[in-house]
């Protein structure tokens, strides 16, 4: 039986689960596969931080990243240390060196994906990121492979867990932001500086890497319009939730005669919807497609064991690939020209709300062109849900209502979006 030797390039959460998980299915992998793996070294930042770590005898514990990306004896590099510089050298030195790449860094593969994913198919080597969207949801692979013969024409996703978990605390303990926040950062469910999540960076980068595979396009950031969760109030959920609706963190791309229409930000859906339920941590992606109609896939989207999990199916790719000769193929080959449109300037129905101490009711009945669909009161808020309107219609109404003085704010509502779609020529 061959073996196979691999490199780690990070021992935080993400590669410990690797570290484990590779121990506890070395028999398992052993009994299906025609190879072993064996882990060779391990480059850290700080090997100080790491004595009490339990790596497999004999495996190397480093702080220079050379050892494991010069090393010749290395086949695989497992790249779980984060951030885009250094681990973008690394990466681009260990494909220059030949060796296939597995990484959970959506942050580098949205960023530089295009620069150096060509670098792995040059150089004849695997590249594989099923872990960096949605951490344990094996969507990547589902995408590339299950759906490969199908036409995608919607992805929405809840794709980040710690603005997942806030929407949900807000929601159900009825917390400001803050105080959900700061229970999140104790349960360790965010970080200490919290912005890409909440900021809808984060799920920005994962829809990037979405598109490619799902409509085979290469969004940027700068094509993806973003709003954050940090000015969602308890009222806005309140009167959703009476409306039958749910506040999320949405990541939408939406394809229609060759334009893509995307947006991350926070959204009502429908509570009837599959998205309306998936709560806390838990990430999940829905997939509309012509042969299949609605799919959804939900799960952990983070966490040592989910993540270490779609790295090590990463890795049975690649170890079958070294076994047979297949190295450099593409993880997603699709590509297909169309143009990035923004979704936010679609027609669409919003959930509007006022919060204040003024005289709500009599705010509302001054604009008397639009017939509200439906409305929720409480003690100090009113919302209501228009009709489809346009953006710029949406933008009048703000103003209107913010010449009241009191606390206005809109949520787009999930769905009702209605791209207007320029003709393409063929
Ligand atoms: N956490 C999750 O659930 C999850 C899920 C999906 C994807 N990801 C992605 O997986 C990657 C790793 O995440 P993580 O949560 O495991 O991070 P983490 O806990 O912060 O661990 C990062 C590891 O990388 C090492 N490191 C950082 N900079 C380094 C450098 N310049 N040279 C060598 N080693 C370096 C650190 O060393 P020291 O220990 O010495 O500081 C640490 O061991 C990120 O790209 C993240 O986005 C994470």
């Amino acid at each position: 039986m061959k073996t196979i030797t691999i490199g780690l390039l990070g021992l935080g959460t993400v590669g410990k689960g690797v570290v484990t998980l590779l121990q506890k299915q070395a028999a398992k992998i052993a009994r299906t596969q025609d190879f072993r793996f064996k882990l060779k070294s391990v480059a850290v930042h700080n090997c100080a931080h790491h004595r009490n770590d339990n790596l497999p005898a004999g495996t190397i514990l480093t702080d220079k990243v050379t050892d494991v990306v010069d090393d010749p004896e290395i086949q695989i590099v497992i790249e779980a240390m984060g951030t885009i510089e250094p681990a973008k050298v690394a990466i681009c030195q260990a494909i220059l060196n030949g060796k296939s790449i597995i990484s959970a860094n959506k942050d580098l593969l949205a960023t530089a994906g295009d620069e150096i994913l060509p670098l792995a198919k040059t150089a004849g080597v695997d590249f594989f990121y099923e872990a960096s969207v949605a951490g344990g949801i094996p969507i990547l692979r589902v995408l590339s492979s299950s759906l490969e013969t199908d036409q995608i024409t919607q992805i929405t996703g809840i794709i980040n867990g710690t603005a997942n978990y806030v929407l949900t605390a807000m929601d159900r303990e009825h917390k400001d932001y803050a105080t959900a926040l700061k229970a999140a950062q104790e349960l360790g469910y965010a970080e200490a500086d919290p912005t890409n999540d909440v900021q809808g960076i984060d799920a920005t980068y994962k829809l990037i890497i979405l598109s490619r595979f799902a409509f085979g396009q290469s969004l940027s950031l700068k094509d993806v319009p973003r709003r954050g969760i940090t000015t969602i109030s308890p009222a806005q959920l309140i009167s959703a939730g009476q409306l039958g609706l749910k506040v999320k963190l949405l990541a939408v791309a939406k394809e229609e005669n060759r334009q893509l229409f995307s947006f991350v930000g926070p959204a009502a859906i429908p509570a009837s919807e599959p998205l309306a339920h998936v709560n806390g941590v838990q990430n999940a992606i829905a997939v509309q497609s012509d042969a299949l109609g609605e799919t959804t896939y939900t799960g952990p989207g983070a966490g040592a064991a989910p993540t270490a999990n779609s790295i090590l199916s990463d890795l049975l790719a690649t170890g079958d690939d070294i076994v047979k000769g297949n190295c450099g193929r593409e993880f997603n080959s699709y590509r297909k020209p169309v143009s990035a449109k923004p979704l936010t300037a679609a027609p669409q129905q919003y959930l509007i709300t006022v919060e204040g101490t003024g005289n709500l009711l009599s705010i509302i009945s001054s604009i008397p062109t639009l017939s509200w669909q439906q409305q929720a009161t409480g003690r100090n808020y009113w919302s209501g849900l228009t009709p489809v309107i346009s953006r710029d219609a949406l933008e009048e109404l703000l103003i209107t209502l913010k010449r009241s003085g009191q606390k206005i704010s809109y949520l787009p509502i999930a769905n009702s979006w209605q791209p207007v779609l320029e003709k393409i020529e063929e």
